[in-house]
């Protein structure tokens, strides 16, 4: 089959990415507009504003990967948009883009998944990971553990019961009165603090199946902080351990599961997936285990459109 052009468009949240994929020679041109500082001041997305500014930044970000891939509009072959799980408005814009754009070029539109894009990413790097795998899947939204036996082929080993893993950073990160976007804030702080002087619970790590449970992790944190109001080096002190309990439980099961499929080799994808801690802990786990880990390139861990361009590509 000859070599084709898939534009990818991602707009579920607060993250304009555009992207250029050509299955021949790879990734060619990447772009993302960030809205941390439009929603920064009422401290989480704020849906209406997130929907006008993808309108308004998706033309220039079109522009701009083109430029970047040194092609024009009609050397494209089919263009893939985030279909969904995100916020209607925002998917909308880039659905209403997508479809417009592909009928005027006459090629196909793809709807993607978000959650396939996340989970295909690591595809992308430059030594990838071969199937099948365990994939953990560690986003705002989601906490899963899958199997994945291919593109399209995914069983589902174990998921959240409740708050996502990058979730419960944020509401913890907002509730210690830490600024948005509160994750990577939250693991920032943690850096300098030290684990172990507070104690949290690691939710599940013993329930002997591969699901999690992170709502308990943000009320803990705040009973800990009513308890002995913590100063700054005590604020960084149980950033610290909160990450500690995420990352031990996250690593656990996904070595867990590595056990039960009896597989080698682990991906992990999502916005959680840029924390340092945690791949530092699934190093040295996976490498005791004698397996393997992937990680998505550090700028496609977060949304973009690149993992949504090839995801596009694969289905082709
Ligand atoms: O995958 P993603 O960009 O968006 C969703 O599809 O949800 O993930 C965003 C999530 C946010 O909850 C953010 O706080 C978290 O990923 N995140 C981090 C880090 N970077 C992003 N959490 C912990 N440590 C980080 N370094
Ligand atoms: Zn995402």
């Amino acid at each position: 089959m000859a070599d084709m052009l898939v534009l990818g468009i991602e707009s579920s949240c607060d993250e304009t990415g555009l992207a250029l994929y050509d299955t021949g020679r790879g990734l060619l041109a990447h772009a993302v507009h960030s809205q941390v500082d439009l929603h920064e001041a009422y401290g989480g997305v704020v849906p209406e504003l997130a929907s006008r500014d993808h309108i308004r930044r998706i033309v220039p970000l079109l522009r701009k990967v083109l430029a970047e891939a040194g092609t024009g509009l009609e050397t494209i072959d089919a263009i893939a948009y985030t279909a969904g799980p995100g916020l209607a408005g925002a998917l909308l814009v880039g659905a209403g883009f997508a479809e417009s754009l592909a009928l005027a070029l006459k090629v196909p539109a793809l709807p993607v998944h978000h959650l396939e894009g996340h989970l295909l990413s690591p595809l992308l790097s430059a030594d990838p990971p071969r199937f099948p795998f365990v994939a953990l899947l560690v986003s705002g939204g989601h906490t899963q553990l899958m199997r994945v036996a291919g593109v399209g082929q995914y069983a589902l080993l174990g998921e959240t019961l409740d708050d996502a893993a990058g979730e419960a950073f944020d509401k913890t990160a907002k509730l210690l009165g830490l600024g948005y976007p509160g994750g990577p804030q939250l693991a920032r702080l943690a850096e300098t603090g030290q684990a172990g002087r507070f104690s949290l619970p690691r939710p599940m790590l013993h329930s002997g199946d591969l699901n999690f449970s992170f709502s308990g992790l943000k009320t803990a944190v705040l009973m800990q902080a009513r308890k002995r109001t913590p100063g700054d080096s005590g604020k960084a002190d149980l950033c610290a351990e909160f990450q500690a309990a995420i990352v031990e439980v996250l690593s656990a099961k996904a070595l867990a599961a590595l056990k039960a499929t009896g597989l080698k080799q682990l991906v992990v994808a999502g916005g959680v997936g840029a924390n340092q801690a945690l791949r530092a802990a699934l190093d040295t786990g996976t490498q005791a285990a004698g397996a393997r880990v992937s990680y998505p390139e550090l700028e496609l861990c977060t949304d973009n459109g690149a993992m949504i361009a090839f995801a596009g590509a694969q289905k082709l």
